[in-house]
């Protein structure tokens, strides 16, 4: 397994057509895993698989946030081996940035709902990166994960609206036992939070397995869940959107997607769950 530092070198890769990207933060857990085996099913014997790890400073809107992010490379680097990772792109920030960049991208209309609302400049720091990694590496495919819903719906939009000839490849959100969806963040969770948080799972498939087709009632009801049983929750956002442009319905009419944040203290959870039309 190669690592790539530089910019230069990875623009020089010899790259075979069916190279497949996962874009990724590092601090790799089990739902990253999923993805790269995705990818893995995808490049098949001759292809090649490249899992980017690069904590990207434009997307965080709280340095703090930035500053605390885990950095794990030692077992990130070990994960990708076990899971026949051909070549992990590790860049600097001075790699990425020259500090003197006058143009970003962004998406005006996806990026006005759920977390876009309350994360100014998240997504615009998110497209930008990505826009950068795919020109960097040209991949001919690359793997999201629906647990970040709204950047998989941006992250296609974008591949749509700049002509970029890379196919999006969505996968399942990978959880815990009892539910709670797999994330980097969850390891600031104290045992009472941590307990309280499969709540989170709970309150979203009581959404999706009701037959109430009011938007209202169902956030209501999930609602009344998430005070009853995790009484240490601060809901941020609880909103059922139409699939596609992201936009609050008042009816299950339409392919939907049940939409959650949630403060546990300081921590912030994201969490999703699609809810068909009967
Ligand atoms: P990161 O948070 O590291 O996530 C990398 C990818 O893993 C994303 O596509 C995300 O949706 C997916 N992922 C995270 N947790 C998951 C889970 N429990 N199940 C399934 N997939 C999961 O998302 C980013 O990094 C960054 O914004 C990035 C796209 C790399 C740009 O900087």
């Amino acid at each position: 397994m190669r690592v790539i530092e530089t910019v230069n070198e990875m623009v020089k890769w010899p790259r075979t057509n069916d190279t497949v990207l996962v874009p990724t933060m590092g601090a790799l857990h089990e739902g990253h895993r999923e993805l790269i085996r995705a990818g893995k099913n995808l490049t098949g014997e001759e292809g090649t698989l490249i899992v980017s790890i690069y904590v990207n400073p434009t997307q965080f809107n709280d340095k703090k946030d930035f500053k605390s992010y885990p950095k794990t490379f030692d077992q990130d680097y070990k994960i990708c081996e076990e899971e026949g990772v051909d070549l992990i792109f590790h860049p600097s920030d001075s790699e990425m940035y020259s500090g003197k960049e006058t143009v970003s991208v962004n998406e005006s209309k996806l990026t006005k709902y759920l977390c876009g609302a309350s994360r100014s400049g998240h997504f615009e720091g998110v497209c930008t990166v990505v826009t950068k990694l795919f020109n960097i590496i040209k991949p001919a495919t690359a793997v999201f994960g629906k647990k970040d819903y709204q950047q998989l719906a941006i992250i296609k939009k974008l591949v749509t609206d700049l002509n970029f000839s890379i196919k999006i490849i969505e996968a399942e959100t990978v959880r815990e036992q009892d539910g709670l969806a797999i994330s980097s963040r969850n390891k600031f969770l104290n045992a009472e939070e941590r307990k309280q948080s499969n709540t989170i799972y709970k309150a979203l498939t009581a959404m999706s397995s009701s037959t109430e087709r009011q938007a209202s009632e169902l956030i209501a009801l999930s609602r009344s869940i998430i005070e009853s049983e995790a009484p240490l929750g601060t809901i941020d956002y609880l909103e059922i959107v139409d699939r596609k442009t992201l936009e609050p319905i008042q009816k299950i009419d339409r392919p939907s997607l049940a939409a959650i944040a949630i403060f546990f203290s300081k921590t912030r959870l994201i969490d999703n769950i699609e809810i068909n039309s009967l």
